[in-house]
């Protein structure tokens, strides 16, 4: 009876994304699915201790049933279910009510071994295989992943003993991974300690993650909130992310594998979120970014206790290309670096990789930016054979803290700036002009779009 009432409280919604796409210029419209069953109907038990994982299986696998009927809802009722990975469909919601927690199985048996994606070529921790997500949905149409505040809790910190005691057999695995899907919602949930990444759409479009609050502990090793990974049309706007590495990364492949892969990650709309990072950046492009990264809006940032601010990341060998990003609107306070772009940074899959694919960083424009408690204020180290170009800054500034020796520390690297403070190096010392190279595709970012700059 009360199970009846709180789905119908709880109807649960189909996505429709408008024209313009996943981006953040118009919100989701969710229809509502008419059909939904609980997770209690195939037998879960919500003590925390019972593995539900065949529960999951198999309520998807009846749910898929449902897939040209308009989908159907899968509810998670208040309780603790504990689960190993399992795998989504399409037309479907999985929606978790307030109390419900989905804990990941600390055995990493319960966790199935895949291939490595094709743009990786292998696992990014171990060569090989790697363990399969938590919530997984691999070539789908229309899935939504929301709740009432639900909590999906990895439990991490097996995991990051395993990675820390190098006695991983694969690579971690993540808590959600969407692979080659359109048509994603992520919504009104709680994300907790996860393995490695928190949430991990690849080769996807129309991707919109709204209103999550995502966390790990500070030390936890390498653990990533958001992940837009060979994706494009994605909006990430209201979420609050505080992770052990980065809070939000941008990526697309891995060396020679990304570049025969060739898919970028485009289209992005970033806004409204809250952003901590211990020792990574809060706001990341890279260093995997051989399909490369182009036409990126971030905007309505509050950035917090961070290792780095903004980080752009590369190395020889990486080919591809950052390009045509935009961020505006940044506040910052405790941040050692406040903004870095470095062409010296990771590492190689293996020795196939060709040390000629040079990676492009170009056209980059960062304005109304306000920083408190700065150690360094810019660090801009570009690749000799291929210097970082039109890096456009404007209405700076950051206000450094007594440890600061080096304001700025500029190689390889040109560019245009506008009322910075502290007064920028040389490099990107010569006055902008709005005309130029520095603005001007903000017009086509933004087209379609609500966003105002
Ligand atoms: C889940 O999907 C993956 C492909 O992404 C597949 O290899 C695996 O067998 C599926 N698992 C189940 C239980 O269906
Ligand atoms: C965000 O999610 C919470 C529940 O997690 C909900 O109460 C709130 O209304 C949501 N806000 C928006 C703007 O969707
Ligand atoms: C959502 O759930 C988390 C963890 O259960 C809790 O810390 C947070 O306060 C909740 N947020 C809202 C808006 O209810
Ligand atoms: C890794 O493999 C070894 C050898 O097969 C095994 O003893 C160990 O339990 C495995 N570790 C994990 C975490 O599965
Ligand atoms: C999030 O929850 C709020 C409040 O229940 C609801 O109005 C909104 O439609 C939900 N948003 C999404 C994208 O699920
Ligand atoms: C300034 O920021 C650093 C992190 O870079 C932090 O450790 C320190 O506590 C902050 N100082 C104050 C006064 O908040
Ligand atoms: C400079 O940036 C601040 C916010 O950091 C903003 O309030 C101000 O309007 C900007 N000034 C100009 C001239 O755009
Ligand atoms: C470019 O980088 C190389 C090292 O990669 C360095 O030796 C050289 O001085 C740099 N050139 C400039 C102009 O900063
Ligand atoms: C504006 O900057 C561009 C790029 O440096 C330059 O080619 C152009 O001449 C400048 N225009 C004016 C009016 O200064």
């Amino acid at each position: 009876m009360l199970v009846a009432l709180l789905l119908l409280l709880a109807l649960s919604n189909a996505v429709r994304i408008d024209a313009d796409g996943g981006q953040c210029g118009s919100n989701p419209t969710l229809n509502p699915r008419p059909h939904s069953v609980s997770i209690l109907e195939f037998g879960a038990v919500g003590d925390g201790k019972t593995l539900n994982t065949l529960a999951f299986q198999n309520a998807i696998f009846y749910l898929k049933s449902f897939a040209d009927k308009g989908g159907a809802q899968l509810y998670v009722p208040p309780g603790k279910w504990l689960t190993g990975s399992f795998n989504l469909t399409s037309h479907l919601t999985l929606f978790l009510e307030k109390g419900a927690v989905i804990i990941g199985s600390q055995d990493p048996s319960h966790w199935d071994v895949i291939e490595p994606l094709p743009s990786y070529g292998r696992g990014l921790e171990v060569p090989g295989g790697r363990y399969q997500s938590l919530i997984n949905g691999y070539r789908l149409q229309d899935v939504v992943i929301t709740g009432n505040n639900g909590t999906i809790d990895g439990v991490g910190s097996i995991w990051w003993e395993l990675f820390t005691s190098h006695s991983l057999n694969y690579s971690r695995p993540h808590l959600v991974e969407i692979v080659a899907s359109e048509f994603v919602v992520v919504s009104n949930l709680t994300f907790l300690n996860a393995p490695a990444y928190s949430i991990h759409p690849v080769y996807c479009s129309h991707v919109h993650i709204q209103n999550v609050s995502i966390s790990s502990p500070p030390k936890s090793p390498y653990t990533v909130g958001i992940v837009p990974d060979s994706s494009d049309s994605v909006c990430i706007e209201d979420c609050i992310v505080s992770m052990g590495y980065d809070a939000i990364a941008l990526k697309s492949g891995w060396d020679e594998y990304g570049i025969a892969y060739g898919r970028p990650t485009e289209n992005v709309h970033i806004r409204k979120v809250y952003l901590e990072a211990f020792s990574g950046s809060t706001l990341a492009f890279g260093s995997d970014m051989s399909g490369g990264i182009s036409n990126v809006l971030v905007e309505h940032v509050r950035i917090l206790d961070s290792n780095s601010g903004i980080e752009f990341r590369t190395i020889k060998g990486r080919g591809g290309y950052m390009k045509d990003i935009v961020l505006s609107d940044i506040q910052m306070e405790n941040v050692y670096t406040a903004i870095a772009a470095t062409g010296h940074c990771g590492s190689h899959p293996d020795d196939k990789f060709d040390p000629n694919a040079l990676p492009i960083l170009d056209h980059i424009t960062l304005k109304d930016v306000t920083g408190t408690n700065i150690t360094i204020a810019g660090s801009f180290v570009g690749i000799k054979e291929s210097p970082f170009t039109n890096i456009c800054l404007s209405n700076i500034t950051l206000s450094t803290n007594s440890a600061s020796t080096i304001t700025w520390e500029c190689s390889n690297v040109s560019g245009f700036s506008d009322s910075v403070s502290p007064k920028p190096c040389r490099d990107l010392d010569s006055p902008s002009n709005s005309s130029s190279s520095c603005f001007s595709y903000l017009l086509s970012i933004t087209e379609g779009q609500t966003a105002v700059l």
